[in-house]
């Protein structure tokens, strides 16, 4: 297990009947007027509006509505989002909604607080030195940012899909009731859990010799997911499996289950955000695509922990450990398929021809992996991997089949 620091200053209320805290955490923290940054319509359908408002009118926490954030948050939003942050004199943000306003929500805390043109904070242009404090009532468990300080935001003149990490932008407070994600329509619904899957197998394959209980703990929240989505595809309101798929996005990214580790391999997600960033594909889908191919073209950097996982999860004990490893992705693939999330790249209307632009995109900021250091051909290998259904058959991947 290697050295860590932890750090997580968000506070969490879970439950039932917790969005009417919200108001009274503002007001005890000194905030009298807030932005409230929202999505296109589903806090208004879901009643989460009306829950909000009156806690914020009731401990008289002023507030001015800023609404419209889509998935795949665009730069220019932000920068609209800051403007008026500025012009009404708030001195907090508060997001309502999922991880698209959550980021959206961060960045324009940042920005307000920043001079120049707040792209800078992606480039490295310029440090985040501090932030407006930031609330949060979480409407979609998937991406872990009601308890976490990153945020990705899409420069879409450019094709940047990119993400920041600060310790400014963790919120102060998130809430997170899961009886509000009962209306999630089923896409979003497997988005979500192909995310949280996606998390933890970014730090659980990084290489790293966490040692048994991070191994453990991230294989626990792999079962919980794999579970709860077959409960949640069947009766999208059942509670209790809303519940648990909740907390386990949060724990898959709150950096408790980096602990001991080496800081994730995140290839994945940046393969996935070239696509998101040139197709507007949902964050989910396009990591639905890319796990199995990404897995197939490096497991074998660690066939020790891909055959466990076979094992963990999937319960395969026969065969090599390579065979294992392979069955494991295999099975992987094929609850994807079960749960209906997207398996090629076709399947999310991506061009052949647009896989070489693809893959320079994804690699212009740096080299990406930490399993197995990827350049500019290896991700176009794995584009063409993931490009149709048959890609990962004729290769070694399961070529035993
Ligand atoms: O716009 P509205 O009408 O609100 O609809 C949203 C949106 O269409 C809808 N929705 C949200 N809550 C709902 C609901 N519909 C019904 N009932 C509810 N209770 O869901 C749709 C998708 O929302 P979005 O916020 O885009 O989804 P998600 O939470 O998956 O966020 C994805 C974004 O987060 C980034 C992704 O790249 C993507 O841009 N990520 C952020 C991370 C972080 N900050 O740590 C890490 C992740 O790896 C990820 O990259
Ligand atoms: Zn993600």
């Amino acid at each position: 297990m290697n050295n860590f620091t932890y750090y997580n200053p968000t506070k969490i209320y879970f439950g039932r009947d917790t969005i009417k805290n919200i108001g009274r955490e503002m007001r005890e923290r000194g905030v009298k007027k807030a932005l409230l940054v929202c999505g296109r319509q589903s806090i208004f359908s879901t009643g989460v509006y009306d829950q909000v408002s009156s806690s914020l009118i009731g401990w008289y926490v002023d507030f001015i509505r800023f609404s419209g954030v889509q998935p795949n948050p665009l730069l220019s939003k932000v920068e609209d989002g800051i403007r008026l942050a500025r012009q009404e004199g708030v001195d907090a943000i508060l997001a309502v909604g999922g991880g698209s306003v959550f980021d959206s929500a961060k960045v324009i805390a940042a920005g307000v607080e920043y001079e120049g043109p707040v792209w800078d904070l992606f480039t490295g242009q310029a440090r985040i030195k501090s932030a407006l404090p930031l609330f949060g009532v979480l409407t979609l468990s998937a991406t872990g940012s009601e308890m976490n300080g990153s945020a990705v935001i899409t420069k879409a003149d450019e094709k940047k899909k990119w993400g920041i990490v600060s310790r400014h932008l963790y919120p102060r407070v998130s809430i997170i009731d899961p009886s509000v994600q009962a209306w999630l329509t089923k896409r979003d619904t497997v988005n979500g859990a192909v995310d949280i899957l996606s998390h933890v197998f970014e730090l659980y394959f990084d290489g790293s010799k966490s040692g048994e209980l991070m191994q453990e703990y991230s294989e626990a929240i792999i079962r919980t997911v794999i579970k709860n989505i077959k409960i949640l595809l069947e009766n999208p309101a059942d509670y209790e499996a809303r519940a648990q798929m909740a907390w386990a996005a949060t724990l898959a990214l709150n950096n408790s289950n980096a602990a001991g580790r080496s800081g994730g391999d995140w290839a994945t997600h940046d393969i996935e955000h070239s696509i998101s960033a040139f197709y507007d594909v949902a964050h989910g889908a396009g990591l639905a695509v890319i796990t199995p191919a990404w897995m197939c073209y490096v497991y074998r950097e660690d066939l020790h922990t891909f055959a466990r996982f076979a094992q963990k999860i999937f319960g395969i004990n026969s065969g090599t450990v390579e065979e294992q490893a392979q069955e494991g992705i295999r099975q992987l693939r094929e609850f994807f398929r079960e749960i209906g999330a997207p398996l090629s790249l076709q399947d999310l209307g991506v061009e052949y021809q647009d896989l070489e632009n693809m893959a320079e995109n994804a690699v212009q900021a740096r080299t990406l992996g930490r399993l197995k250091p990827l350049q500019r051909d290896d991700v176009l290998a794995i584009y063409q991997l993931a490009w149709d259904q048959q890609g990962l058959n004729k290769r070694e991947c399961d070529s035993y089949d």
